[in-house]
C-alpha cells in the first residue's frame, strides 16, 4: 500500500541553500517518488458499549462477589485493590457483555483473517481498586487478543498505558526533539466508563498511578480471547480444543 511522505518537520537540520536550478547536469541528485511503508502494524481496536447501563448491572454482580469473599484481596496496608475470580464468563449476569465480547473479536479475528473453528473467552475477571493504584507492566501469554471494558472510572483515575512491542529495538536511543507516530514507544489511553478496548495479547500494558482526588473506586473487567481448531504450519501442529 502506498501512502504518501509524512511531512517531517526537522527543526534542527540545516536547509540547504536553494541554488537556481540551472542546467539540469549541475542540480544535485535526489529522490523521486518517495514513499514510507509502515510495516507491521499494531492495532488497538476500541469502541463503546451502546448500552452504558450494562456497566452498572455488571458491577451490582461484581460488588456481590466482592461482598461474599469470592476472588483474591490486596493486603490490609496496600492501596486497596480486589479481583473477582476469573471465570465471569460464564455468569447468566454478564451474557449480555460476553455476546458483544465474542461479536467483536470475532471481527477482529476476521480482519487478520485466522482460520479457526471457533473462538471463546479464556477468562475473564474484573479489578476493583483505589482509583490511584499503578499496575505494572505485563502482557497476557497463550492467548491471542487480549481486552478490557471499563465499568467504573472516577475522574483523573490512572489511565492504562500501552508500551511499544518494539521495545528491543530501542538499544540505541537517540533524543528525540518531538514524539510523533516513528519514535514514540507508549499510548496512553484516558479511561472512560464504557469503552472496550481489544488488542494483540502480546502488547505490554500497565496502569499508570492515578491522579485522583476522590476515593471512589476504578473499576475494569479483562478478558482474554483464544481459538479453537487445529492449526498446520510446518513448524507446529497444534490441537487447539
Ligand atoms: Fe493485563
Amino acid at each position: 500500500m502506498k501512502v504518501p511522505l509524512p511531512m517531517l518537520d526537522v527543526p534542527h537540520a540545516a536547509k540547504p541553500a536553494t541554488a537556481p536550478r540551472a542546467a539540469s547536469s549541475t542540480a544535485p541528485a535526489e529522490l523521486s517518488g518517495k514513499q514510507v511503508f509502515k510495516l507491521f502494524p499494531t492495532p488497538l481496536f476500541t469502541g463503546m458499549l451502546s448500552d452504558i447501563t450494562i456497566c452498572d448491572r455488571v458491577e451490582k454482580k461484581l460488588r456481590e462477589l466482592q461482598r461474599a469473599g469470592r476472588g483474591s484481596f490486596a493486603a490490609k496496608d496496600a492501596m486497596r485493590a480486589y479481583m473477582s475470580p476469573d471465570d465471569l464468563q460464564n455468569l447468566p449476569e454478564m451474557a449480555e457483555l460476553v455476546d458483544v465480547i465474542m461479536r467483536e473479536s470475532a471481527q477482529i479475528l476476521d480482519i487478520y483473517a485466522i482460520k479457526r473453528d471457533s473462538h471463546y473467552i479464556t477468562n475473564m475477571w474484573a479489578n476493583i481498586a483505589h482509583p490511584n493504584r499503578r499496575h505494572t507492566m505485563h502482557m497476557h501469554p497463550n492467548c491471542l487478543f487480549s481486552g478490557i471494558v471499563y465499568i467504573k472510572t472516577p475522574q483523573h483515575c490512572g489511565p492504562t498505558v500501552f508500551a511499544s512491542p518494539r521495545q528491543l529495538a530501542k538499544n540505541l536511543e537517540p533524543t528525540y526533539l518531538a514524539k510523533n507516530e516513528f519514535n514514540a514507544d507508549v499510548f496512553v489511553m484516558p479511561p472512560e466508563k464504557g469503552r472496550m478496548l481489544l488488542w494483540p495479547s502480546h502488547v505490554p500494558h500497565a496502569v499508570e498511578e492515578g491522579k485522583a482526588d476522590e476515593s471512589e473506586d476504578r473499576i475494569v473487567l479483562a478478558f482474554n480471547i483464544m481459538i479453537r481448531g487445529r492449526v498446520e504450519i510446518s513448524t507446529a501442529r497444534l490441537d487447539l480444543s
